[in-house]
């Protein structure tokens, strides 16, 4: 009886949608991801309109067997089908007065087409619920397809350089990381700049949204960068500058505007550029004017790209702080230190990386033997505690195996120091 039931709501929730759609002015923004995805055509880059709905548009979206969804129609009085089961809502009004007696405010708002239905306040909530058009796989891949067929060679010169990820592809959120109140409120700074962006060019301020992340390997800069994309539904275009610098100089230049040009065409977007140090290493008196030719036009390109006009949000890393000059610092509005944690942080990042462990551990006695541990080294020592367990076939991870791990690894740093 249930699954009839969510089939009927799901029918008419899926008429109501493509109804609003075909007679509004809603684009495919406003559609629920998995209605947009479905009903997406590659070659116009969007959803066509008007949409017609079939009993297996209903089973293809929702989940539903056609035997269940055929049911759900019969019992819908308001539902016509037509030929070839094309179905339709006879009367609207009705339909959404059902639809609406069967479903919650928070349902509601995952569906900005079918919240403009209802009030105003619900469609707005809705729009920033939904996740973004431009942060969907298949906007990112249908922008890349359109730049390879206007690019061609260029365009794969452009796609060598960097990663796109979007960000319900992120696997960490903002939560699993363990941050100073410091970065905490830097970070808040940032998204609230994000999402005020029209006000501040209003009033003129647009120097915003340039952002370095500082910090020696391995405290979470990266993870960072790739949690506030999930956070903000901002894809990420990572960018390692060591894959920039091409052994032909003369090409490295060319790289930067190339990056920057794609993160103008994958906009609103987040513009991560790593190993931002990488440029400022010396090397022999030859490739002394390329590089700085190279470097020029990093800092040009920085100048130029803006968050409140192009939707780039900047953000720069470096292990390496005292690489960089002057004029390298100038260009950032923000600096975010990420520190290697002390004894209260890795306690935290302890239980966030044990978080699906166990929870039978003492991670006071953990914290204080792992001073000078990154993140990362803990997060590793952990993977290093878990592999010794399962290679005595057990599971259940206990104290000593993490222990053992930390020990182990420790001996490892100071190889590393007296290297
Ligand atoms: N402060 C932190 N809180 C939680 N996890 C962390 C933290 N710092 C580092 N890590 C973990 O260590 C790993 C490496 O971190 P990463 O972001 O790549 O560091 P960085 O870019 O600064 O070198 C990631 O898996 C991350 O989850
Ligand atoms: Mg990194």
């Amino acid at each position: 009886m249930e699954i009839l039931a969510d089939a009927m709501v799901d029918t008419v929730e899926l008429l109501l949608t493509v109804q609003a759609y075909n007679t509004h002015t809603l684009s495919e923004h406003e559609l629920p991801p998995p209605i947009r995805r479905h009903f997406w055509n590659k070659k116009l880059r969007g959803v066509p309109k008007p949409l017609g709905v079939k009993v297996e548009d209903v089973c293809a979206i929702y989940g539903h067997s056609s035997e269940d969804v055929n049911r759900a129609v019969q019992s819908l009085p308001f539902v016509d089908v037509a030929d070839f089961g094309s179905l339709s809502l006879t009367v609207l009004d009705v339909g959404l007065e059902w639809y609406k007696g069967k479903v919650d405010d928070e349902r509601i708002v995952k569906n900005p087409a079918v919240a403009y239905c209802i009030s105003p306040e619900k469609y707005e909530r809705a729009l920033k619920e939904v996740l973004p058009l431009h942060a969907e796989r298949l906007w990112i891949d249908s922008m890349i397809e359109e730049l390879r067929r206007e690019l061609e060679e260029e365009a794969e010169e452009m796609l060598k350089l960097c990663t796109i990820v979007a960000p319900d592809e992120v696997m960490l959120s903002l939560e699993d990381i363990v941050l100073t109140d410091e970065q905490k409120e830097n970070i808040s700074k940032i998204v609230v700049a994000l999402e005020h962006r029209e006000y501040l060019s209003e009033v003129g301020l647009y120097d915003v949204g340039k952002v370095l992340f500082v910090g020696p390997p391995g405290t979470g800069k990266t993870s960072t960068a790739r949690a506030l994309s999930k956070h903000l539904k901002l894809p990420l275009l990572e960018v390692k500058l060591s894959m920039v610098t091409n052994q032909y100089l003369g090409e490295t230049s060319k790289n930067i505007d190339r990056v920057f040009e794609l993160a103008k065409r994958l906009s609103p977007c987040i513009l991560f550029i790593d190993e931002f140090d990488f440029v400022a290493k010396t090397r022999t008196s030859d490739e002394h004017a390329a590089i700085k030719r190279a470097v020029n036009t990093l800092l040009k390109a920085i100048d130029e790209i803006s968050l409140v006009r192009h939707g780039v949000l900047l953000i720069s890393a470096t292990n390496h702080p005292q690489l960089l000059d002057v004029a390298a610092w100038r260009r950032f509005d923000d600096v975010v230190w990420f520190p290697l944690p002390n004894e209260e942080m890795r306690r935290e990042i302890l239980k966030v990386v044990c978080k699906k462990i166990d929870r039978n551990l003492d991670f006071d006695e953990l914290a204080s033997l792992t001073e000078g541990f990154s993140g990362s080294d803990i997060r590793t020592a952990v993977k290093e505690a878990v592999l010794s367990a399962l290679m005595e076939g057990r599971k259940e991870l206990t104290q000593e195996d993490l222990l053992e791990a930390v020990k182990e690894f420790k001996k490892r740093l100071k190889m590393k120091k007296e290297e």
